[in-house]
């Protein structure tokens, strides 16, 4: 067995494998000649081959994430698939492996993906992250609001340039959210694009005294049944809600739900109360810390804090985790080094990836027993490098 980098002569075999784990065998369309040219810079596949044969595959994305007034680097893990007479036999997870140690030695310290189940990458150190609702409006409980009037429907696409500073300002707000300025994939085209041959119409509050683009949010008819789809909704001032959510009131004439998902500090409920809303609470994917001492060097405190904390991390996969690390914090940066003395807090790489996203809280996984703490004062100094957080991502990769 060995594992490589994909080239382009590799992608027939690569979209034979995506077929056979994506999309129940449908026949793969004939591989582009010029597939050459438009290999993704931004993307690797590292493939597992028994011989000449390529039997399981894992696209690495190289992703940012905005967190607070900075970026963290991930690298997004998509298609991960084993040809069916190979499963069971740890393709997947050597794959998973290797994808950690390219991840780490490109400087993406945290990993991110969208699993078909939890458990499965549980094993190998990812672990579920961020909570969003995923909320069912009747729209006859929505009400129409003065605000209403300061919104305008641009036609999909053309509304880019006017509602990226809404979504990065609403980003900011929200860790975790992508920084859409990656190419590959493109979650701009994916948000506004009219698809199905249907239109996406995107509806953007505008305050009438400056004219400034204060929220937005993106519509689509269903295809059949009575739920209008809002891919995208993002309001930085009540004004703005309130006049986006005018406009679904009045959406109410051809459907008689909306569906749309928002980050947990969402303040439907205090516009919206029947007992016909129906939310659905829902992690957001599962993350993972891929290098402990670059994402903790890559936190700016507030200035106020200081101290050392001495952290013992448990992670089966990546040696370089597997250790205890002296994190010194002072003048609002953090250095890490590895070190004997005894530890204050121990915990798994699963439990301080959660942790370092701020949702689930350090204070809940500690109730939930997630991790060890021998000095309080050292508790109390991680609890403020890792405050809890409202995390969001809207984008599927
Ligand atoms: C999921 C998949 C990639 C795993 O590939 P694989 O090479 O068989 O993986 P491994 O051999 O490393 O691991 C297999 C082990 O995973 C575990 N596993 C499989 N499905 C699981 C699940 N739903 N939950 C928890 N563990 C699971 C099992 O322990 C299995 O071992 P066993 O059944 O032999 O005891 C493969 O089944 C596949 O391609 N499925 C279709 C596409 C897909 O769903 N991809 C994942 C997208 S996120």
């Amino acid at each position: 067995m060995e594992i490589r980098t994909l080239v382009p002569e590799d992608a027939a075999a690569c979209a034979r494998l995506m077929a056979e784990a994506f999309e129940g065998g449908k026949r793969p369309a004939p591989v582009d000649e010029n597939a050459k040219e438009k290999a993704e810079p931004s993307s690797t596949t590292l493939g597992v081959f028994d011989g000449a044969r390529l039997v399981a595959a894992a696209t690495i994305h190289d992703l940012h994430l905005v967190w607070g007034e900075e970026e963290a680097p991930m690298g997004g893990i998509a298609g991960v698939a084993c040809a069916a007479d190979q499963r069971g036999r740890g393709h997947v997870a050597r794959l998973l492996g290797e994808s950690l140690r390219t991840m780490h030695d490109s400087e993406q310290y945290l990993s991110g993906l969208y699993p078909f189940a939890f458990e499965f990458y549980k094993k190998h150190g990812w672990e579920w992250v961020g909570e969003k609702r995923e909320q069912m409006v009747p729209t006859a409980q929505i009400k129409a609001a003065p605000e209403g009037k300061s919104v305008r429907c641009y036609d999909g696409p053309e509304a880019l340039e006017i509602v990226r500073p809404v979504y990065a300002a609403f980003a900011s707000r929200h860790r975790g959210m992508a920084t859409r300025r990656d190419p590959i994939p493109n979650f701009w085209d994916k948000a506004l694009a009219h698809r199905d041959n249907r239109t996406t119409y995107v509806q953007v509050y505008h305050d009438p005294a400056t004219g400034a683009a204060e929220g937005y949010l993106t519509f689509r008819y269903p295809d059949d049944g009575d739920t209008g789809q809002i891919g995208e909704f993002f309001a930085n001032t009540p004004a703005a809600y309130r006049g986006l959510l005018s406009v679904l009131h009045y959406y109410g004439t051809q459907v008689a739900k909306v569906q749309f998902s928002a980050p947990a500090d969402d303040p439907l409920p205090l516009s919206v109360m029947h007992w016909d809303l129906e939310t659905k609470v829902r992690p957001l994917f599962m993350g993972r810390i891929v290098d402990v001492a670059a994402a903790f060097s890559a936190l700016r405190p507030d200035p106020a804090l200081a101290g050392e904390i001495v952290l013992q991390v448990a992670d089966g996969q990546c040696e370089w985790n597997q250790q205890s690390f002296a994190i010194m914090i002072e003048t609002g940066h953090v250095s890490v080094m590895p070190t004997t003395n005894a530890p204050g807090i121990t915990l798994d790489i699963q439990a301080l990836t959660q942790a370092y996203w701020g949702q689930p809280s350090l204070k809940l996984l500690r109730t939930a027993g997630c991790l060890s703490v021998a000095d309080e004062a050292q508790y109390a100094l991680l609890s403020r490098l890792l405050p809890p957080s409202i995390c969001y991502l809207n984008d599927f990769f």
